[in-house]
């Protein structure tokens, strides 16, 4: 007998360096934050419509929308909808027994803020329709697997050819640590954020970006095109030599993955070290060459990055895939972020909630 309720809770997330190397096989080092998406999700029953149970419903809370599709291949839909149909569509296809369900949905991250927003989303449709559908289920669920069917949704259903960086972080974050990932292997090892004092802070530049539509599927495409000229599979296999062949703007794409791949490594060493100091400098050196190599910062982000850094910022980068959205600060102590910047640490991986569904 499938429960009546289930609730699960996704973390949106911060990546503190590893950008843009997801989907070239690379290294990135984020963290789940406690702003995230709710799904309570409540199983229809056929009563006196006897096709309700076929049939989802699902409520954006915040946005004051709804939507209702069928539970078998729904059809393609546009914004947060989209999200929606295909996570359901995704969950079938994967042969997770779903039920017809009333979905009920809330989201404390911004949407196209660099936080994840989405991720945050499917992977909390994934857990709450996972556990309706099969009680108890959830806990032995292959976390990594999740990951991929959720970029599935955002590739096939959203438009957006975004890689894995968001998903896993929202799916195996942990309180007080960054996870390293590896992109080639799809391991993912901890990483303690021991911060001694120091302090990360979020300042958010106000500009919002749709990934579907803004430069970020033109540079997958271009690290695509790298790969084809240079003969290997992902540009995790591309050498220095190799890439100073590369006609531009092919040859600065590659330049910011070998490059970003080593601050990773690097920064994971200077956490180890206590070394607060060399992961400010590298959160610099990121943010500079996503600026110049990778450009995807914006006269927007580039004001806001100023103001962390007249603040007293250690290190300032973009964080997510550019175009808009918040820049992370790495603050010495007795240094004071800038006013609405706001504190942010690693907080718990998607979980479970006790069910508490209003009644309707
Ligand atoms: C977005 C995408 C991720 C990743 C980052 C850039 O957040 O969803 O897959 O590519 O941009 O690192």
């Amino acid at each position: 007998m499938p429960p009546e309720r289930s609730s699960a809770f996704a973390p949106g997330r911060v990546n503190l360096i590893g950008e843009h190397t997801d989907y070239n096989r690379g290294l990135a080092l984020p963290f789940a934050i406690a702003e995230g998406v709710t799904v309570h999700a409540r199983a229809r029953h056929a009563g006196a419509n006897e096709r309700a149970d076929e049939r989802v419903e699902a409520e954006a809370v915040d946005l004051g929308e709804r939507d209702e599709f069928p539970l078998r291949a729904p059809a393609p839909a546009e914004g947060w909808r989209a999200f929606v149909r295909g996570t359901v569509a995704e969950l079938a296809d994967a042969g997770f027994p779903l039920v017809g369900a009333h979905l009920q949905i809330a989201s404390g991250v911004p949407s196209g803020a660099g936080l994840s927003s989405s991720a945050a989303l499917e992977v909390a449709l994934c857990l709450a329709l996972i556990e309706l559908g099969a009680p108890g289920s959830t806990a032995a669920v292959d976390r990594t697997a999740i990951a991929g069917l959720c970029s599935r949704v955002e590739n096939s259903w959203v438009g957006a050819h975004t890689g894995l960086l968001d998903q896993m972080a929202s799916l195996h974050g942990a309180p007080g640590t960054a996870l390293l990932i590896d992109f080639r292997t799809l391991s993912v090892e901890p990483v303690p954020l021991r911060l001694g004092g120091w302090r990360l802070a979020l300042l958010d530049s106000g500009e919002r970006h749709v990934h579907a539509s803004s430069g970020y599927n033109q540079r997958r495409a271009e690290c695509t095109r790298a790969c084809e000229l240079l003969g290997v599979e992902s540009l995790r296999d591309a050498g220095e030599q190799a890439i100073a062949t590369l006609p531009e703007p092919l040859r600065s794409r590659a330049r910011h993955v070998a490059g970003e791949n080593r601050r990773v490594l690097e920064a994971v060493a200077a956490l180890r070290a206590d070394d607060l100091p060399a992961l400010g400098a590298l959160l610099d050196a990121s943010h500079s060459s996503l600026r110049e190599d990778y450009e995807v910062s914006t006269p927007t982000v580039e004001d806001t990055v100023q103001l962390m850094r007249s603040a007293g910022a250690a290190g300032a980068r973009l964080v997510g895939g550019g175009f808009g959205g918040n820049v992370l600060g790495l603050f010495a102590p007795g240094a004071t972020p800038p006013a609405h910047a706001r504190e942010v640490q690693p907080g718990p991986g998607a979980h479970l909630l006790e069910a508490h569904l209003p009644e309707h």
